[in-house]
């Protein structure tokens, strides 16, 4: 196992990164026309790429690798009573102070433990109010009356979804105890504190896995995903001496958890949790049938037909979270002398090459000549098995520049060469290494360059 850092020695900031993603099309503010939503944030071009591909390598992990893992996508909008069941209206909340001075609000366990104890604003010296909690669920009505018998809340996790389909899926797709279901999709936190980017909005989305499995056994599986998510990081190319394990403690952990363990992610401004692991026992199972009155047992054919409700483990991971640890993982910035110039500075984002939201940028040396028009033939060959994108303005330098910092990494170059002996530039994003391959070659080695991809730096 790689040893930790102990503090962040990478070259993004926040401010980097979320320049980055506004100028490159990564991510931008919800509704920046007016003055941008708080917690909110849009995913433009390269942004919606990237996030799509995080999915579905996680998506692949779990229901493609796993012969006993199944998906679901269950509505956002619940019946009320899943969240009473699941304990969500009367514990998901957060402490909240006021200053009633500035009236800037806080959530107390984040502002320093003196200024509680005062009752002193952090931020303007002003007196603060008393704690009180707040319920992070977003409410809303349904129907067009707005009284107590409309009220229903925007899932919080996707998680409930899970359980109040797993009798569904054992039915419908004969699952047998052990098995796990998957589900990506958005949840909503009415977060006091929205800072840092992407890192805690209102609006995210979630990557979560509930594997259900026989009492007894639950310590066992426990540990078995901590160490399938712990490897999962390392075959993503992630740098793991930036990720750490972080058990909760009884402070910490969730009315659900018997256990807890986060997989915590060195970002610039330090280590903070990109994924939960949780044994949630039959807390959800045991709720949802006193609160549906339905039979939530689990029938073991295989076994007398004994009957349990299964304990869940859980894994729980930000999608949107683990978007915003890519784009720090592979930010880079480093001096090259690739044209003959010594300050030549370049920013590049090191993703991963099944990950990055271009696979391949197509640039003809020149427009004319037929350059062009040979670029596009390759263009449309390789649109076929990767992302392309296709680049003819500004002098070659520049354009792999551009391309450096999207991520892309490979580069194929059309020149004059090319029209004589059919070969074309490969160049590598990485180490700026170019070969010269020929064009009926391409697609085949750029798919060996992606299976074989090491990262470098
Ligand atoms: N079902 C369990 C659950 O939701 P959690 O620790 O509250 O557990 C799981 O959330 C993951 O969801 C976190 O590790 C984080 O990656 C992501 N997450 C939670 N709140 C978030 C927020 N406000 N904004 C972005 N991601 C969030």
């Amino acid at each position: 196992m790689a040893e930790q850092l102990n503090e962040y020695q990478g070259k993004a900031t926040m401010e980097k990164i979320t320049s980055l993603a506004k100028r490159r099309g990564f991510v931008f503010q919800s509704s920046e026309i007016y003055g941008g939503q708080n917690g909110a944030w849009d995913y433009g071009p390269l942004g919606i790429e990237l996030k799509n591909r995080i999915a579905g390598a996680w998506w692949k992990e779990m229901t493609q690798l796993n012969d006993d893992i199944v998906g679901l996508d269950a509505a956002i909008l619940m019946h009320p009573r899943t969240w009473e069941a699941s304990g969500h209206v009367e514990n998901f909340t957060d402490p909240l102070v006021d200053c009633k001075k500035c009236k800037a609000r806080f959530r107390a366990d984040m502002i320093p433990e003196e200024n509680l104890a005062a009752k002193k604003c952090p931020e303007c010296g002003g007196e603060l109010t008393d704690t009180r909690k707040f319920n992070l669920m977003f409410k809303t009505h349904i129907g067009p009356a707005e009284d107590t018998a409309s009220i229903i809340y925007l899932r919080p996790e996707t998680a409930q979804g899970i359980y109040v389909n797993y009798k569904n899926i054992i039915q419908s797709n004969r699952m047998k105890i052990p098995f796990g279901i998957a589900q990506i999709g958005k949840a909503f936190r009415n977060e006091i504190v929205t800072k840092n980017f992407i890192f805690r909005t209102c609006e995210f989305e979630q990557m979560e896995m509930q594997f259900f499995v026989k009492p007894g056994s639950d310590d066992e599986w426990f540990n078995e995903w901590k160490k399938r998510r712990w490897a999962y990081y390392d075959r993503l190319g992630v740098k793991m001496d930036h990720l750490r394990w972080h058990q909760h403690g009884p402070d910490e952990l969730a009315h659900y958890a018997k256990d807890a363990y986060d997989i915590q992610y060195l970002f610039p401004m330090g280590w903070r949790e990109l994924e939960g692991v949780h044994n949630r026992t039959n807390y959800d199972l045991t709720r949802h049938t006193q609160f549906s009155g339905k039979d939530m047992q689990y029938i073991d054919q295989d076994n007398n037909n004994e009957r349990y409700i299964p304990y869940i483990i859980e894994t729980s991971a930000g999608l949107t979270r683990n978007v915003l640890m890519i784009l720090c993982d592979a930010y880079d910035e480093e001096q090259v002398a690739d044209k003959g110039n010594d300050d030549d500075w370049r920013t590049v984002l090191r993703f991963h090459p099944s990950l990055a939201p271009v696979t391949v940028a197509v640039l003809p040396l020149m427009k004319k000549d037929g350059l062009a028009e040979l670029a596009q033939d390759i263009r449309h060959e390789l649109k076929e098995d990767f992302a392309v994108d296709y680049d003819q303005a500004g002098a070659i330098g520049r354009r792999y520049r551009r391309q450096d910092e999207a991520g892309t990494p490979f580069c194929v170059t059309i020149d004059y060469q090319s029209k004589e002996d059919g070969t074309v530039t490969l160049r590598f994003r990485d180490s700026m290494e170019q070969i010269r391959v020929p064009k009926s070659e391409l697609t085949a080695r750029l798919r060996q360059e992606i299976k074989e991809y090491k990262r470098i730096k």
